[in-house]
């Protein structure tokens, strides 16, 4: 590897010039505008709140998701249900299908999202229709698929744009009928300004003009604060204005192509197996599934190559309730090329043998 380049962990920011003159187009407003917040929570909290001010007591939810999902529905009166997953880790369509035969259907919302990168295929799209037709509430959450243009048949979408973009704060909301005369609160200055600086000592680090120094820390703590804020408050400028300079489809080819070169890569690990091997659009990461368990990520930490697991089970989950482990998420994101997966590639295999 090349100098101080490392794989994964927070987004350092981007260099100045690496997006000048190519203005994407914004994949996720080309049916409409939306609201920008500071974090997907922000988000899913308003929408929790048109929700109750629109009568709905009860949300099913995916049976799988983000603890921090869970913190906008902590203080609300809504009833929670969750949907069953398949293998592939997505909502079971036969759990949509099967509330859409129910008879119990007014005051209801659901919130479905397809996870890593899944293709907005026809089976979900079918029953998403028929679940609105009937009245139902669907909220959808597009934080894994904000590279897919094709339109949302939800009544709200909503998505966390920092996790696949390098911003220090982001996220949209669509559909929430209370942002129409109520503008978002200013943001904190203090967070949002040393989450950057964080991004930009990782960038100075990276391009080996500084050393480590203690950025990782410091963004966990800024990271820590600004996600304890519930309140919708708006995206901080620096984030929004890059936001229209990326250039999208670009970030979602290297995404596309890093991904096939890794997957056909470890095809051939026999302790390793990919999680999310069909039906993928723009893929997030390549989730892999310990065979055997090796403790892989602790060790590939260990040689500079960060993979989140997607995700720890939430406190507040029922017992009852089954949870997918023993998998973790390889990134493949636009910072990285086809020699960064072949090093991923190799170590993996050296760790397994
Ligand atoms: C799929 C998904 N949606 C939404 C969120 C919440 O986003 P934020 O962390 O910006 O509040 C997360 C957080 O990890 C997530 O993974």
């Amino acid at each position: 590897m090349r100098g101080n380049h490392e794989v994964g962990s927070f987004f350092e920011a981007s260099k100045p010039c690496d997006y000048k003159g190519r203005p994407g187009r914004i994949p996720w407003e080309q049916h409409g505008p939306a609201v920008y917040l500071e974090t997907g929570r922000q988000a899913l909290r308003s929408i929790v709140e048109d929700l109750c001010g629109k009568g709905v007591h009860t949300v099913y939810l995916p049976g799988f998701l983000c603890d921090s999902m869970l913190d906008p529905f902590r203080e609300s009166p809504l009833d929670i249900v969750f949907f069953s997953m398949k293998p592939n880790l997505q909502i079971d369509p036969i759990d949509l299908a099967r509330l859409a035969q129910s008879s119990e259907r007014w005051g209801y919302a659901v919130m479905i999202a397809r996870y890593f990168g899944h293709a907005r295929d026809s089976t979900y799209m079918t029953e998403i229709k028929r679940l609105r037709e009937m009245g139902v509430q669907v909220v959808e959450d597009l934080t894994h698929t904000i590279f897919d243009e094709t339109k949302s048949e939800a009544n709200y979408t909503f998505a966390s744009l920092r996790k696949l973009l390098p911003l220090a704060t982001g996220a949209f909301v669509t559909g929430v009928e209370s942002f129409h005369d109520q503008s978002t609160k200013v943001p904190a200055r203090s967070i949002h300004e040393e989450i950057w600086q964080c991004m930009d000592d990782k960038r100075l680090f990276i391009d080996g003009e500084a050393d480590r120094g203690n950025f990782y820390d410091r963004y966990m703590a800024a990271n820590e604060a600004l996600e304890r804020v519930i309140a919708p408050r708006a995206m901080d400028a620096r984030s929004m204005l890059l936001l229209s300079n990326l250039p999208y489809s670009e970030f979602a080819r290297k995404r596309e192509r890093n991904y096939a070169i890794l997957s056909e890569a470890v095809a051939s690990i026999a302790d390793i197996r990919v999680v999310n091997d069909i039906d993928m659009m723009t893929p997030t990461h390549l989730v892999v599934a310990e065979v055997r368990p090796k403790n892989l990520r602790q060790a590939l930490a260990r040689r500079g190559i960060y993979c989140p697991v997607h995700w720890p089970r939430p406190r507040m989950l029922p017992d009852r309730l089954s949870w997918p482990s023993g998998h973790f998420s390889i990134p493949i994101d636009q910072r990285y090329d086809s020699d960064d997966m072949k090093y991923i590639a190799t170590t993996l295999e050296e760790l397994c043998r």
